[in-house]
């Protein structure tokens, strides 16, 4: 079992290279506009495990919903979703709020957001199914999740490959080869004591925590993942 300050380290560590690589890694802007294409128009959406912002950001881009509130636990993802906030302006910063808490103990209301991302957090946290239960919990009846997560049929060896071909053929991988490499590092780490879920476990316990299952599972992100839409059923 590895410490939270332990993973904290890491996700440190992670932070300005997961940003950089994945920012230009192809399939990972297909997932995020499958992701944003599944949310429907509404006005409260909480970004769970919001990371350096790339899926606020995009869905802030696409205007598809009036506030957005990321949940991120580390604090050098917060800052640097925070730069790149405040590059597009007053209006982009005024629409996205952040807060410094853990997705496993939301710290809100229940039922007071009208959708959820979820994007790539569950094999990341140390309780996948609690995740999920606190998603729902501060979602209203009828509100629709997001979900896009690794299982356990992930490659990890394979998404690298495909992440570094992806930064050959853009031209970047010799001014980003150290960010690839500390990305590599560190999801071989992960892999060791991350817990990636069966996708037929993923479906029970995500109606187990009061959804029914909308769309999906479909695979994305070169196949390490998949998406679901779910909705909160009514009481
Ligand atoms: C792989 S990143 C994904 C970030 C973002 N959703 C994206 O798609 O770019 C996983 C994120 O989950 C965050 N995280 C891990 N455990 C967490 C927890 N218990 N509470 C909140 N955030 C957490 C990490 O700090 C990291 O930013």
């Amino acid at each position: 079992m590895v410490s939270k300050s332990e993973e904290d380290v890491k996700w440190t560590r992670y932070a300005r290279a997961y940003d950089e690589v994945v920012g230009f890694f192809d399939a990972y802007h297909t997932l995020l506009d499958r992701v944003v294409a599944w949310l429907p128009r509404c006005g409260r959406c909480i970004d769970i495990g919001g990371g350096t912002g790339n899926v606020s950001i995009r869905l802030l881009e696409d205007d598809r919903v009036e506030r957005i509130l990321a949940v991120e636990r580390n604090t050098a993802m917060i800052v640097r979703f925070c730069e790149k906030l405040a590059v597009r302006g007053a209006s982009a910063s005024g629409k996205v709020d952040i807060v410094q808490c853990d997705a496993l103990d939301l710290c809100f209301p229940d039922g007071i957001f009208d959708s959820a991302i979820v994007v790539n957090v569950l094999h990341a946290v140390q309780d996948s199914r609690r995740c999920v239960r606190e998603a729902s919990r501060v979602l209203r009846p009828g509100a629709t999740m997001v979900l896009s997560t690794s299982h356990q049929d992930t490659d990890v060896e394979s998404l690298l490959e495909a992440i570094r071909s992806s930064l050959i053929s853009s031209g970047h991988y010799h001014q980003l080869e150290d960010m690839f490499e500390v990305v590599a590092e560190n999801n071989r780490a992960w892999a060791a004591h991350f817990t990636r879920d069966r996708v037929d476990d993923i479906l029970r316990f995500v109606e187990e925590s009061g959804f029914r299952i909308d769309a999906g599972p479909v695979p994305a992100y070169s196949g390490s993942v998949v998406v679901i839409s779910a909705v909160k059923r009514r009481p």
